[in-house]
């Protein structure tokens, strides 16, 4: 499922508000080291999300934000990746979860498309929509299964990279 988030509401700037305070830098990708960031989706997450950060690192400004924490990588979030206008995806280390800094990928990475001149995200493919809806007011989009991933090709399940 689809979410739309409205970049001009009250939720966004009360998130950017809230996550001031957290312990990871974020910022924007280099493109020296995409490999180093494909290669921790890839362990991390999946060969799907891999494909969607070369996708947001092939333009100018990068659509990938990172977290980093004394030095080591240990979230990422994407924008303009499977289509424009999309947020995602995004993912933070297990055992850097619940810190806060889930919230402060989406909320820079929202900002970020703001600044690119988008008035609303749409969040694809949402896995957990209470996450979107409670940190900035993200509504789902009626599609009756109709979708851009509609038919996207998967690999077979003994073709899947073991982690
Ligand atoms: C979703 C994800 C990025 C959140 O990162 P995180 O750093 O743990 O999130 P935060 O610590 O910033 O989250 C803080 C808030 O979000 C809530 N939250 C976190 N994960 C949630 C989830 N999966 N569902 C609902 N709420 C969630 C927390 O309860 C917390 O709420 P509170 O502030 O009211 O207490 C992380 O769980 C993750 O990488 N998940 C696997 C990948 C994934 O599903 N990505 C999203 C694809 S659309």
């Amino acid at each position: 499922m689809d979410c739309l988030v409205n970049l001009y509401a009250q939720p966004l700037a009360t998130l950017a508000a809230r996550v001031e305070i957290t312990e990871a830098t974020i910022r924007v990708a280099l493109p020296p080291e995409q490999h180093i960031i494909k290669d921790w989706v890839r362990r991390h997450f999946s060969e799907y999300w891999v494909s969607e950060v070369t996708a947001a690192m092939a333009h100018q400004p990068p659509g990938c934000l990172i977290a980093v924490v004394e030095g080591e990588l240990v979230g990422f979030a994407c924008y303009d990746a499977t289509a424009r206008g999309f947020f995602g995806p995004t993912g933070v280390a297990e055992e850097q979860r619940g810190k806060g800094i889930g919230l402060a990928l989406l909320s820079a990475t929202l900002q970020a498309m703001k600044a690119q001149g988008y008035a609303y995200a749409i969040i694809g493919g949402v896995g957990p929509v209470d996450f979107y809806s409670k940190a900035v007011g993200a509504v789902p989009i009626p599609d009756e299964g109709e979708d851009i991933y509609q038919g996207l090709l998967r690999l077979k399940p003994a073709q899947e990279a073991q982690p």
